[in-house]
């Protein structure tokens, strides 16, 4: 009985750590995205520019908006282009390491929901 158990504790161990190891994946690659496509204007922090590029820390938008923005760009009071060269699971990426790095939550946007999210902006 014994062994058994300890058969079965790596098996539980690695179910749990595989999803971490993804999530973990995502926000990495989000990171290295968001150094290449945000951080000019928003800063590595999120904090903004002045009154130019609004804090990020604090967004109130929805994963759907998130990757809509992104994709598409806003005109606003300032401007933020769209960015055509983001491909979905870039996307997913960038919203999973904002949810980590300012949400304080581990857990992926999946590529699939980027999809579904892109095809109903408005
Ligand atoms: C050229 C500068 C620029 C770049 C590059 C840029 N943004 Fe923005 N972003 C802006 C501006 C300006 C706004 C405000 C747009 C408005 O509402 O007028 C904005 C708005 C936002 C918001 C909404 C904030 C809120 O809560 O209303 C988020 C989130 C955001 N950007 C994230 C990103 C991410 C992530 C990237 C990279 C994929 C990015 N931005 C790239 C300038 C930029």
């Amino acid at each position: 009985m014994k062994y058994l158990l300890l058969l079965f504790v790596p098996v539980l161990f690695s179910c749990s750590s595989k999803e971490e190891i993804t999530q973990q994946q995502y926000s990495v690659e989000g990171m290295a995205l968001y150094k290449t496509h945000c951080e000019n204007c928003h800063q590595a922090d999120g904090a903004g520019l002045r009154d130019l590029y609004p804090s990020i820390q604090q967004t109130k938008l929805s994963p759907e908006a998130l990757a809509c923005l992104f994709k598409n760009g806003k005109k606003g009071n300032g401007f933020m282009p769209a960015n055509a060269k983001l491909q979905a699971l870039d996307i997913a990426e960038l919203v999973t390491y904002m949810r980590e790095k300012w949400g304080g939550k581990k857990q992926i946007y999946p590529v699939d929901s980027v999809k579904m999210a892109l095809q109903n902006c408005r």
